[in-house]
């Protein structure tokens, strides 16, 4: 068995306690991924440390040389593309072919964040008295803890930190204790690409015993975390007290709204895609569908037909539509929401159960499972279920199945399929989510623009690209005015300001 280390100043160092945790390919239990570090506070603070003394070279290097760094990064990762998708795959489950896309997500982020650092854009405005000029530029907030999942293990974490990087600042990187491995891979591929000492550190761990302390470590200067809305706001409330930006991607309850004229296949296959890929263990997953009385029984019917088509198996397999849940928490989560959709009086029409012949008696695999006539009040409709479960309502027309999209305390990513192109339009403004997709599932976000959600599924600080996306969030804005005059002069007072 490998056995993976924390990575320090720019060492693999063990954890100073010496103890260590196993990480399972979910599809066999059997099958041990590596050890890992159980780390303690004494591996965080030295790994505080350790950002903290990179950050005056980091800072001072030009962006456009930060950036080539991360443009090697970017190159490593396209020629590691197979091996890490393989490590994503056996290490969490997802079949293998979102496992490179796990990874071609890290490398398109990888590569517009090494652009960036020609860009890093500000302001230069005229100003109101003569021989004044002013900009603001960006610089950074100086060390970041970067918290992440498990469900986009390179992904994710790529995210957060070649946004933190490239704005200049440095991080202490720790990953959820369900994907150690894919993490230290990411940060192995960081330290080819030849990221000075200390700039990126990694410390493995529960989250309960150093994530929090991470967070709220003394000589942190920002947070981001992805992970539940119970933590990410708990960690909140912590944040506003020390007074340091965060930002959080969270929960999330995303509903396919279907119109009685869509192309109900075009639809079936969005919501076979956003219920059940990546076993619904997506934040962007649809857990949700809404369909328009006149289609709702001829709907409900074809996805239970083609839920129950649906193979579970290893990732690996060729053959496997579906792979198996984290672990054995996850796994007794579903199936007791499943049973409180039981119990509300939802009519559970396929799936429901654990499966386990033969092989998948191994791991964590739950059927895809279909509730149908589920009422907006029934938890399995308020409450991220995070596995392959998906409750379907019928709405009596376009008005009655937005009120049901808005009708949750998430607000991440929703869809409407619908031919009418009035209703595709006012959709866009009626939704009330981060992300709505037109004729589309509700997973499928690229990186260039940014990511987040509203209401409890996000903080308001988009992760990824565009002009509104991580920049913004990593980088704090300074504010120049120069005066070349010679003299005093007083803005809004002078008469020559006038
Ligand atoms: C997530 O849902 O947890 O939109 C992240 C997508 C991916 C990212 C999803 N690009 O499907």
């Amino acid at each position: 068995m490998t056995r993976i280390t924390n990575f320090i100043a720019g060492e693999w160092v063990a954890p100073i306690h010496g103890e260590y945790a196993e990480s399972v390919n979910p599809s066999r239990t059997s099958e041990v991924i590596t050890g890992y570090p159980l780390s303690t506070k004494e591996d965080v603070d030295k790994a505080v440390a350790a950002a903290r003394k990179a950050f005056p070279a980091w800072r001072q290097m030009p962006a456009p040389k930060r950036a080539e760094i991360l443009y090697r990064a970017a190159e490593l990762l396209r020629n590691a593309k197979p091996e890490l998708a393989k490590i994503v795959t056996r290490e969490m489950g997802k079949v293998y072919s979102e496992g490179l896309g796990d990874i071609q997500e890290a490398i398109d982020m990888a590569y517009y964040m090494a652009g960036e650092g020609r860009r890093l854009v500000g302001e230069t405005v005229p100003c109101e008295l003569p021989h004044k000029d002013g900009k603001s530029i960006r610089v950074p907030h100086g060390l970041f803890a970067l918290i992440t999942p498990w469900n986009f293990p390179v992904a994710i974490p790529v995210w957060k930190i070649f946004s933190a990087l490239i704005c200049g600042n440095t991080a202490v990187f720790k990953p959820s204790s369900d994907s150690p491995f894919c993490a230290a891979s990411l940060v192995e591929i960081l330290e080819q690409a030849g990221l000075p000492c200390g700039v990126l550190n990694l410390v493995m761990g529960p989250g309960r015993q150093i994530g929090d302390y991470l967070a709220c470590h003394p000589e942190v200067d920002g947070i981001s975390f992805t992970g539940s809305s119970a933590v990410g706001e708990a960690l909140a409330r912590k944040a506003a007290e020390l007074h340091r930006p965060i930002a959080m991607e969270m929960g999330g309850k995303n509903a396919i709204l279907i119109l009685k004229d869509a192309d109900l296949d075009l639809a079936l296959q969005g919501v076979l895609w956003g219920a059940f890929g990546t076993s619904g263990q997506r934040c962007t997953a649809a857990s949700r569908v809404i369909v328009e009385q006149p289609v709702y029984e001829a709907f409900v019917s074809r996805l239970v037909k083609a839920a129950q088509a649906l193979r579970l198996g290893d990732g690996m397999l060729a053959e496997t539509d579906v792979g198996p849940l984290i672990n054995e928490a996850a796994m007794t989560k579903v199936l007791d929401y499943i049973k409180i959709g039981q119990e509300e009086g939802a009519e559970l029409l396929c799936g429901g159960k654990r499966a386990s012949e033969g092989a998948l008696q191994q791991g964590f695999f739950v059927r895809p499972t279909v509730f149908a006539g589920a009422r907006p009040e029934m938890r399995i409709v308020q409450e991220e279920i995070f596995g392959p479960v998906v409750a379907v309502m019928p709405c009596a027309d376009y008005e009655h199945g937005v009120k049901l999209v808005n009708g949750s305390c998430y607000g991440l990513s929703s869809s409407i399929y619908t031919r009418d192109v009035n209703y595709a339009a006012r959709a866009e403004g009626d939704i009330d989510s981060g992300l709505v997709y037109i004729n589309a599932s509700t997973i499928g976000a690229e990186i260039q623009l940014p990511f987040g959600g509203f209401k409890h599924s996000g903080s308001g600080h988009p992760e990824c690209g565009g002009r509104m996306g991580a920049i913004d969030f990593y980088s704090r804005v300074k504010v120049i005015y120069r005066d070349f005059s010679g003299r005093l002069q007083k803005a809004q007072i002078d008469e020559d300001s006038r």
